[in-house]
């Protein structure tokens, strides 16, 4: 089985694929599985590697002389890569590592798509549809899925300050939640407890994207379940990040110490099987198909609450997804294994 790995990627979080991708490329080590590794530079440059993991994880695999720039070629009759030097490797599946931007949002799977080679991760549509968290809750609120208070503004009407803020306040209570609709990894997101904060946070978002959620401050354990399959995903048993921090912020997920972890979560067994059900639920509202992690909230009353989607997520040492998985009796190298079989099974 040839398998096309790609990681990095011109992301904020291409540092995160780098992670990611060393624990999936030792998933991958069995001689059944011929990996080639494609690493995209944060400048968008493709290069065929043979970077070891200590290159990829550091950075350097980048100056590695012997790397070979090399594509997938949108050509279903090529099927695989084409190497700058004019080889072709066919690729009978692809696993593309890369979280955030131009990865996790459908454009990598556009291209397998095009390509006609099937693909770990989730079709075009719903990746684009998960990525954008007001597109997310629009779906979600349609599919009768509990969520924080929202509203959605954008970029280009910041110009009149004051129109803006007053109607934020006239929906949202503070403390305000406000997030670039699509960036990941907690880049631009901010808790805004007033006005003038308000309005740094607004600035900040727009920074990272043209369209701006806003939510409603929910108060409870940051529960996440792991979630796998296709048309009949099954869900892992449910996690709780308990951050050190005001919140989850990218520090805290990837630098952090003291953020501390539960598997499973401190709830009670009817609200954990609640939460499951919501995952499944939510993974199908948003027609996902693959693997994908859904997070949530569950407040003191026991109410579960939809936070969020990531159909790339994190793969490192400290990331929940496998985690999960391992903690429902599915470990790493199976769950790659039926990663590879439910693409197969979906097809090009
Ligand atoms: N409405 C809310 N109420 C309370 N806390 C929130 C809310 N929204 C976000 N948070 C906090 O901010 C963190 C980051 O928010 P969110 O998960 O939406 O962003 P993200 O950047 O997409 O993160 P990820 O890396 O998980 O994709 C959450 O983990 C949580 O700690
Ligand atoms: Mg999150």
């Amino acid at each position: 089985m040839n398998i096309a790995v790609l990681f990095g990627g011109k992301s904020s979080e291409h540092e995160v694929s780098c992670s990611s991708v060393c624990n999936v490329l030792n998933l991958l080590k069995d001689e059944k599985y011929n990996v080639y590794k494609i690493g995209i530079t944060k400048a968008g440059a493709w290069l065929l590697t043979e970077a070891s993991e200590e290159e990829i994880r550091s950075g350097a695999w980048e100056q590695r002389a012997d790397n070979e720039p090399a594509w997938i070629l949108p050509d279903p009759a090529v099927h695989g890569i084409r190497t700058a030097g004019g080889r072709v490797l066919p690729v009978d599946v692809a696993a593309p590592i890369l979280h955030g931007k131009n990865g996790e949002d459908g454009a990598i799977a556009a291209l397998f798509q095009l390509a006609g080679i099937p693909q770990i991760t989730t079709s075009m549509t719903s990746a684009a549809n998960s990525m954008d968290k007001a597109l997310t809750k629009l779906i979600c609120d349609k599919a009768g899925i509990c969520q924080a208070d929202w509203m959605q503004v954008y970029s280009r009407e910041l110009c009149d300050m004051e129109q803006v803020v007053e109607r934020i306040e006239a929906q949202l209570p503070y403390p305000i939640f406000v997030k670039p609709a699509s960036a990941g990894s907690s880049v631009g997101i901010s808790k805004c407890g007033d006005r003038a904060a308000l309005i740094e946070g607004l600035k900040l978002a727009a920074e990272h994207d043209f369209k701006i959620v806003l939510e409603e401050t929910v108060v409870g354990q940051e529960i996440e379940v792991a979630v796998l399959g296709n048309d009949a995903p099954i869900a892992s048993v449910p996690g709780e990040v308990c951050p050190a921090v005001e919140f989850y912020t990218y520090d805290a997920k990837y630098n952090d110490a003291d953020s501390l972890l539960f598997i499973p979560a401190r709830l009670d067994e009817a609200v954990q099987e609640r939460v499951k059900a919501e995952a499944i639920k939510v993974f199908l509202a948003m027609e996902c198909n693959g693997y994908a992690r859904v997070d949530f909230f569950v407040k003191k009353d026991g109410t579960v609450v939809f936070n969020e989607l990531n159909t790339i997520p994190g793969f490192t040492n400290i990331s929940m997804y496998p985690k999960l998985m391992a903690a429902s009796g599915i470990e790493g190298k199976e769950l790659m294994e039926r990663l590879i079989k439910l693409a197969m099974e979906r097809g090009e």
